[in-house]
């Protein structure tokens, strides 16, 4: 048996209408569920923009907002409107926050493999900023400096050999990693003086990621500590801490918050001697409690002495999160969001295989029956971005709420936008 759903799950303007359902922004969630259909993400646009202003306050250096974690043009104005600037990690993510009218200059551009054509859109249209993650990278940038193009700012990302505690597949400030130069090896150091000799960049500072969900300040901490003497040695004028911070996706998780967080990276990059100014790039932290997936349930199979199936019209296709990582989510129900939830379920999606889970472990009402909407908290970071097409489903529309008012900012695909690519 579980109580209601723990309100700090849902997007900060939820509330309870006169007849217990879900509201958010002050409009009920079961009424957009049937103007827009379902599944639906759902984003509380206050409650993005809090966060935004809350990361733009707590870091004084400058912010990036991870466009990875959710990218529309509506939420790239959001992040740019609000005071951050944008990390992309792809000339796709480029192009679609220039495309919101967002300046290349507050765009940081990421990746491990940037290929040339990458890199020279990035210079024609002027980024604000490259982290260059390998020699191979450099090696294009001195190419494309002889085409005449714009200098670039640079930044160097170093892999610090620190693990944070969190999934392998999130896992990035390790010494056996993809990203970034090595500390241990002497890569780092050596592409800081390559790039300080080089014409073809003008050197502005160290970045360092170490992972994503990551809930320990400690972690951050020990990344910190192991850079800061190359930090200190180069003295450049801005240091990037990464992104990462974790957030609460179910009942008994706790997470810091975004102040906390950066409090404490701050205090470590003072304590450390880390000149310039600190700068740093949440994604998931910014976005993941503003949004919300409304799913309708299709079939119920209730497994005597097993469990109970409920599948929904989505699935791994729109959250692959549960698949990948094996993370845990909560259900309830918005035509019962304050009662109790006494009904073990699985919740499952439509697509083709039994790994298509969206939550392992959930709990709803005992009424439950088909057609009622069932939503997924905490889906607003790394589902829609990473949803996919597969079974050829389509993906979902994107509504922002807020003020009583709801905006649709990403019309549901159809059967005619999967035939578009097929030309053959
Ligand atoms: N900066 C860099 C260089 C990154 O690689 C990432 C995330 C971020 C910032 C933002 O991290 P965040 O604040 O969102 O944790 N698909 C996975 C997460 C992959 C993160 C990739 N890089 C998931 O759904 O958990």
């Amino acid at each position: 048996m579980a109580g209601p759903i723990r309100f700090s799950l849902l997007p900060e303007s939820a509330g309870v209408s006169p007849d217990g359902h879900l509201t958010i922004g002050g409009l009920d969630t079961l009424d957009l569920a049937t103007e827009f259909g379902t599944p639906l993400f759902l984003y509380d646009e206050a409650h993005l923009r809090s966060r935004c202003r809350e990361a733009v306050e707590a870091f004084p250096g400058g912010v990036a907002y991870a466009s990875k974690a959710f990218l529309c043009r509506a939420m790239a104005r959001i992040a740019a409107d609000e005071g951050m600037s944008i990390d992309v990690a792809s000339g796709g993510e480029l192009a679609v926050v220039l495309s919101a009218g967002v300046a290349a200059s507050r765009c940081v551009l990421h990746g491990n493999n940037k290929s040339i054509g990458e890199l020279r859109d990035a210079l024609v249209v002027g980024v604000g900023r490259i982290v260059i993650d390998s020699f191979d990278e450099l090696a294009r940038l001195e190419a494309l400096a002889l085409e005449g193009l714009p200098t670039p700012n640079v930044l160097i990302r170093v892999t610090p050999g620190v693990e944070a505690h969190t999934h392998e597949f999130v896992m990035t400030g390790q010494e056996d990693s993809k990203f970034g130069f090595g500390w241990h090896s002497g890569a780092a150091h050596e592409a800081v003086t390559r790039a300080e000799a080089s014409t073809a960049v003008r050197l502005v500072g160290l970045h360092c990621h170490i992972g994503s969900q990551v809930f320990s300040a400690e972690n951050f901490a020990k990344a910190i500590e192991v850079v800061a003497p190359l930090a200190r040695e180069v003295a450049l004028e801005e240091f990037c801490v990464g992104g990462g911070l974790g957030v609460a996706y179910v009942e008994a998780e706790e997470a810091p918050t975004i102040s906390q967080w950066a409090r404490a990276t701050l205090a470590a990059c003072a304590h450390a001697g880390v000149p310039g100014r600190i700068t740093a790039e949440p994604g998931r932290a910014i976005v993941a409690q503003a949004g919300i997936t409304l799913y309708e349930v299709g079939t119920i199979k209730d497994l005597a002495g097993i469990r109970t199936y409920v599948s929904v019209d989505g699935g791994m296709s729109d959250n692959p999160r549960p698949v990948l990582y094996g993370s845990g989510y909560e259900t309830a129900l918005p035509r019962s969001i304050a009662g109790d939830r006494a009904l073990p379920i699985r919740l499952v999606g439509k697509h083709c295989e039994s790994g298509d889970l969206l939550v392992r472990e959930g709990w709803v009402p005992d009424d439950l029956v088909v057609g009622d909407v069932v939503c997924t908290p905490v889906t607003g970071a790394y589902g829609h971005s990473m949803a996919s097409n597969y079974n050829r489903l389509t993906r979902p529309a994107i509504v922002f709420v807020g003020q009583g008012t709801a905006r649709l900012v990403v019309r549901r695909e159809t059967v005619e936008d999967l035939l578009s690519t097929d030309v053959g």
